[in-house]
């Protein structure tokens, strides 16, 4: 409905409907959840195999035993998937527990504590800082939080982050680096153009040990078969000449179980080696058996990819259906726009400016939770207040479509109630 080309009595009577309608919503004391990008049961489900797998079996084709200490940066097998999943050499992979959240964490706290390759530790700068590209992840921007880390944030657009602004920024040595999630970005769902990771590793930075945090969380997690693929980011730095600025996450949390898969980071040889020296320090291994459940269960790059297709059948419905829902209600007006992925686990909606603490409030008011206002930018400040994260993924499609038609009415609630003042 487009609110914006009617009179002042029509406007007023749409109120009175809407607020009916809200007011009928109270009444059912529903409890939806839309706010945290989580894989649904059945998503899970799909993994369940695993946790039987391992039937007292925990040696390796080699013969190594699975069930005692060693293998620091992770058991081959899974070295393995990894590589041939993310195109990139095995040795280059270092396999962690069960988030790669965590590895992120502790790359940023042994930059902080001991500094990278030689270069003095963050701690003892005056100032750091790193760009963010915004909307994007919250967790991200709260690790940066945590440390003292000044955050700049970088609009995207639809071919990833602003470009010329990260190459102006980089000009200062207290950039220390960027977060990126290059595929199906959270929450735009971006897949950024080669010509950005070009740039991204051949640009000229002014700290030497500037990195560039690849959250690569979405990498093969596509809706649809004709989703734009992502340029090789290792293979583009090391033709740059500058392999070690690059920092590739990825996990298997929404592949098999979230926090509860196999989390793993690709470093540049003298990345990695640094890596495995503090790690080894900090613990003697991660879990190898969890390791050889998830590499029995996964099996093969190829095998990875037909269990993608399994989720993406369960949850390309639930993306269809939010894009239906606010297409009936709002595709005439040009103040609303919502983004409509290839893949990944969110869409961002754009309400129109101011609105969005609101929206979220009156949603929360009749039991529907929306991932609070502000946390897709640096210090959960969205000065536009304009943009909510909608994750489709964790409600079965009945508690959906309730969620998306609360939505619909608590948008169309705050924009009437505006409009009429
Ligand atoms: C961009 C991004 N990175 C990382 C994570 C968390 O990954 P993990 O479960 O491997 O810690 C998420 C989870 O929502 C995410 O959206």
């Amino acid at each position: 409905m487009n609110y914006y080309g009617m009179t002042k009595d029509d406007l007023n009577n749409q109120f009175n409907n809407v607020k009916k309608k809200y007011a009928q919503l109270a009444k059912e004391k529903l409890s939806l959840d839309m706010s945290r990008g989580k894989p649904c049961a059945e998503q899970l489900d799909i993994a369940l195999p695993l946790l039987d797998i391992l039937n007292s079996s925990f040696k390796s084709p080699k013969g190594a035993d699975y069930r005692n200490y060693g293998l620091m940066d992770g058991i081959p097998e899974m070295k393995a998937i990894f590589a041939e999943l993310l195109e990139i050499e095995k040795e280059k992979v270092f396999v962690g527990g069960g988030s790669s959240l965590n590895l992120m964490y502790d790359m940023i706290t042994r930059a902080y504590c001991f500094g990278i390759l030689g270069n003095t530790a963050w701690c003892k700068l005056p100032k750091i800082k790193f760009l963010c590209p915004v909307p994007g992840y919250d967790r991200h921007f709260a690790v940066c939080e945590l440390f003292g880390i000044d955050m700049i944030s970088i609009p995207m657009n639809e071919q990833g982050p602003n470009m010329d602004l990260v190459e102006e920024y980089v000009k200062d040595p207290a950039v220390k680096g960027i977060w990126c999630v290059p595929r199906f970005s959270n929450p735009d769902g971006v897949v950024y153009s080669d010509e950005v990771v070009d740039r991204l590793v051949s640009m000229k930075t002014a700290a030497p040990d500037f990195r560039i945090f690849w959250d690569n969380a979405y990498c093969i997690h596509e809706l649809y078969p004709d989703a734009q693929k992502l340029k090789n980011i290792f293979k583009a730095a090391e033709l740059a000449g500058n392999a070690d600025r690059v920092y590739m996450f990825a996990s298997t949390s929404k592949i098999t179980f979230g926090g509860a898969g196999i989390s793993m980071v690709a470093l540049s040889e003298k990345n990695l080696a640094a890596t495995i020296k503090l790690a080894g320090i900090q613990t003697i291994n991660y879990d190898k058996l969890n390791q050889f459940a998830h590499a029995i269960f996964l099996k093969s790059a190829e095998n990875v990819r037909h269990i993608m297709q399994q989720h993406a059948n369960i949850i390309r419905p639930k993306f269809e259906l939010v894009d239906r829902i606010l297409s009936e209600a709002f595709a005439d007006c040009a103040n609303i726009s919502w983004s409509k992925p290839k893949g990944g686990y969110f869409i961002t909606l754009k309400v129109p400016e101011g609105m969005a603490k609101k929206i979220i409030e009156l949603c929360k008011k009749v039991g529907l939770v929306l991932t609070p206002a502000g946390s897709t930018h640096p210090l959960k400040q969205d000065d536009s207040d304009s943009i909510i994260r909608i994750a489709p993924t964790f409600p079965n499609i009945t508690e959906l479509e309730e969620a998306s038609n609360v939505l619909v009415c608590c948008m169309s609630y705050a924009i009437l109630e505006k409009l009429t003042a």
